[in-house]
């Protein structure tokens, strides 16, 4: 049956140039290539170079995607920026990037949910087209986490990267196509398990990542399940029906916990936090935009994308392609 959805029109990715492997972290902390690819799945991640911000990253990953929808920006309504590295504490990096564009109209912000921001602004945006915002989004996860990162802290420094990921989301009808459904949770007792030691209102200062790993892989399994279930059933769909898997890319571990819960097989998953790491808002539109371009993911494929991060915030949202 037919019904008004967001659907997808085009997804790209952009990684900054620099690769920072394993081995080349072990001279800068106590760690090991062995114990980083055993702990976590990651080989590499992808630095920003100096000078290059994450609005550089957003519009990269920005224009790929518009390219991939065969639009130009005159043809978007609404940007919405998913980031916890924002270029500056104001304005909004969603309107610098409207500026680096060339957008005059529409409306542009930022979304803040951590590692969840992306299916956060997927969902945010589908209901904003659904209310009559516009006829099309531009939703875009971009982070320089590496300018938040303790580089002499081994427990954190070695698992998250930079990169930018986006989506174009055009409202319209065609069978049953577009996003079907999402769920968005959060609980804010957990803040103190993963934050910034530092912010415009209490140190005046950015301040870096601080992590109970622990205590946040303890949460991470579970609550990435809950939400994965709502949305199935929300939609009177299963695990059988699903094509792909495309989970935030934190830990490889998390990862496989999650799809053996859920019963989702391997070969289903989207796995790119061996050369990503984890990019936090980034993660799960760099990891759609690699399997889209790849041709993995086709047209009419069942597509559930989760993602979980500080807040805690967590979230997932199923999408016919
Ligand atoms: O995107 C937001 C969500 N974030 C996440 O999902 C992250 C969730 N947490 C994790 O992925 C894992 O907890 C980590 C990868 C952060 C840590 O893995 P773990 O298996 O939980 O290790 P651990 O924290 O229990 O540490 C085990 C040992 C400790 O040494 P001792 O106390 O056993 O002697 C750590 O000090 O490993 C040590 N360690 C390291 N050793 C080498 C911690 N970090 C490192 C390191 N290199 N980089």
């Amino acid at each position: 049956m037919s019904e008004l959805r967001s659907i997808v029109r085009g997804v790209g990715g952009y990684l900054p140039e620099r690769v920072m492997t394993n081995d080349e972290m072990s001279k800068l902390v106590d760690t090991s290539d062995e114990w980083i690819q055993q702990r976590t799945g990651i080989k590499q991640r992808h630095i920003a170079a100096e000078g290059e911000l994450t609005s550089d990253l957003a519009v990269a990953a920005a224009k790929r995607a518009l390219e991939a929808a065969e639009l130009t920006i005159d043809g978007i309504d609404l940007v919405i920026v998913a980031t916890t590295t924002p270029d500056m504490t104001f304005p909004a990096t969603a309107a610098v990037v409207q500026q680096k564009l060339g957008m005059h109209h529409g409306a542009a912000f930022d979304l803040q949910a951590v590692c969840s921001g992306f299916v956060y602004a997927v969902a945010t945006a589908d209901s904003q087209l659904k209310n009559g915002l516009g006829k099309r989004a531009l939703v875009i996860g971009a982070e320089t986490s590496s300018r938040i990162l303790d580089w002499t802290d081994r427990t954190t420094c070695v698992l998250f990267g930079d990169g930018a990921g986006a989506m174009v989301l055009e409202l319209g009808e065609d069978g049953d196509r577009g996003v079907l459904a999402s769920s968005l949770r959060s609980d804010g007792h957990h803040w103190s398990k993963l934050y910034t030691d530092g912010g415009p209102s209490s140190t005046m200062s950015i301040g870096h990542i601080r992590m109970e790993g622990k205590e946040v892989f303890k949460h991470a399994v579970g609550n990435i399940t809950d939400v994965v279930r709502d949305v199935f059933d929300k939609t009177g769909t299963t695990v059988d029906d699903l094509d792909w898997f495309i989970p935030h890319q934190a830990n490889k571990r998390i990862i496989d916990g999650a799809g053996v819960k859920l019963g989702i097989p391997p070969e289903k998953v989207v796995l790119t936090v061996d050369h990503h790491a984890n990019t936090s808002a980034a993660s799960v539109p760099l990891a759609l935009s690699v399997a889209a371009e790849d041709g993995r993911i086709k047209k009419g494929d069942l597509v559930m994308l989760e993602a979980m991060g500080g807040g805690f915030t967590w979230g997932a949202s199923l999408i016919r392609w």
